[in-house]
């Protein structure tokens, strides 16, 4: 409940992304913020006030009138607010914030803020890359604005480019991050980051396969906290249910630790930084039936061979510059295994997970990490949910870059 007690108010303007709003106002509301909305009349046309009023519970601010004739005061709409944020932003209500022009109620009550004003402007590429909207994105900039880039991808025109209002996670994620009063996330723009994750499942008939619990979760939240920080980011991912193809990233699914191998061998030399926290199988069957095992014997014996070691092969390999991570799961001699491993791996860091404490390991959403350092410098983190400890690791990479 990160935002207990927080007054957080949703500008919405005539934007297609307007229908993503709800999900965001759900994720405040149920992280304990206090969501309001105001919209313009051009917004209503994308996503009813209706819903965000039943959302809210509290009504939708549009007009200076309230349906019983008396005053809706803007004022007390802004001084309400800890934070204001217009998304999706519209060029054209982009145009009179830096301008000063208050012929709405929206408009009204953000020029009557005291507190962090936050605007993400989303529309169709040529319109984003429009002389004039940049200019009024710096404007907005300079005025104290926080403006959110638009993310890369599909636009509703059909065209791919930026423009894209971020996801509504991504928001939420940016909004608790900032009440978390968190240092900035390191600027990463223009870095390519790699990231391994889940488990890998080695095949040993058409049907049957060895694998383990890992989930992917971890890997997810790096990849997320990474695109916060701006950096381009490929996500090479063994079986599992948390992507879902909606990810403003590259996810490439793998299987099998060879095949994890040969994505993580196509991208390494241009990372500059590589995070290993998939749970790689070590072993392999030494050969796959081309056919269903048949049980007969009482007892079966598989033999197995090793499989490659992803991480180490980065370390041997690594560049000047580039920054490796990887991770260690550990049930004894916890830091010792996990400092030794960092050495044998020429890795800069290594994250320690535990499995003894509750609700820290593979499938849960939240997790107990230890950070340790090439230098031996070491800090340990409370259970906290993955996408939070996602932000502390990349805190702690900061330094080494
Ligand atoms: O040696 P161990 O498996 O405990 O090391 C864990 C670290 O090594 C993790 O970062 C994991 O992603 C990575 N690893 C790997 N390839 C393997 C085994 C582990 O990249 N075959």
């Amino acid at each position: 409940m990160a935002l207990r007690g927080k007054h957080i108010l949703i500008g919405i303007t005539g934007g297609i992304a307007a229908y993503k709003i709800p999900l965001l106002v759900r994720l405040l509301i149920k992280e304990g913020a206090e969501v309001r909305v105001m919209m313009t009349e051009a917004a209503a046309q994308f996503v009813s006030p209706f819903t965000l009023a039943t959302l809210t519970g509290a009504p939708v601010g549009m007009d200076f009138r309230r349906p019983d004739g008396t005053w809706n005061n803007h004022v007390a709409w802004a001084h309400w607010a800890d934070l204001i944020l217009m998304a999706p932003l519209t060029a054209n209500t982009l145009a009179k914030i830096v301008n000063g022009q208050a012929d709405n109620f929206p408009l009204a009550v953000l020029m009557s803020a005291e507190c962090p004003v936050w605007l993400s402007p989303s529309m169709d590429l040529e319109m984003y890359r429009y002389p004039a909207v940049r200019d009024n994105m710096a404007k907005a900039a300079s005025y104290g604005m926080r403006v959110i880039p638009a993310e890369e991808g599909e636009l509703a025109s059909g065209l791919k480019g930026q423009g894209r209002m971020p996801e509504p996670e991504h928001l939420f994620e940016l909004i608790r991050q900032h009440f978390q009063n968190r240092p900035p996330l390191p600027d990463l723009t223009g870095k390519k980051v790699l990231i391994t994750a889940g488990p890998t499942y080695e095949h040993l008939d058409p049907v049957r396969f060895i694998g383990n619990h890992s989930s992917g979760k971890t890997g997810k939240a790096l990849a997320e906290a990474f695109r916060d920080a701006g950096a381009e980011v490929s996500l090479i991912i063994g079986p599992n249910h948390v992507v879902d193809g909606s990810e403003d990233y590259e996810v490439v699914p793998v299987t099998s630790a060879n095949d994890m191998f040969e994505e993580v061998k196509k991208r390494l030399d241009n990372s500059h930084i590589a995070v290993f926290a998939a749970a790689v199988a070590d072993y392999q069957p030494a050969e796959v039936k081309d056919n269903k095992i048949k049980k007969a014997d009482e007892r079966l014996t598989i033999e197995l061979v090793r499989n490659p070691d992803i991480l180490a092969y980065a370390g041997r390999h690594k560049k000047p510059g580039q920054v490796i991570v990887g991770f260690a799961l550990e049930t004894d001699r916890e830091l010792e295994n996990a400092k030794e491993k960092l050495a044998r791996k020429n890795a800069d860091m290594i994250v320690l997970n535990s499995l003894r404490d509750p609700g820290a390991g593979f499938a849960t959403d939240t997790n107990k990490i230890t950070v340790i350092h090439r230098d031996g410098n070491t800090r340990s983190y409370p259970l906290k949910d993955k996408k939070a400890l996602a932000y502390d690791i990349l805190h702690e990479l900061e330094k080494h870059l």
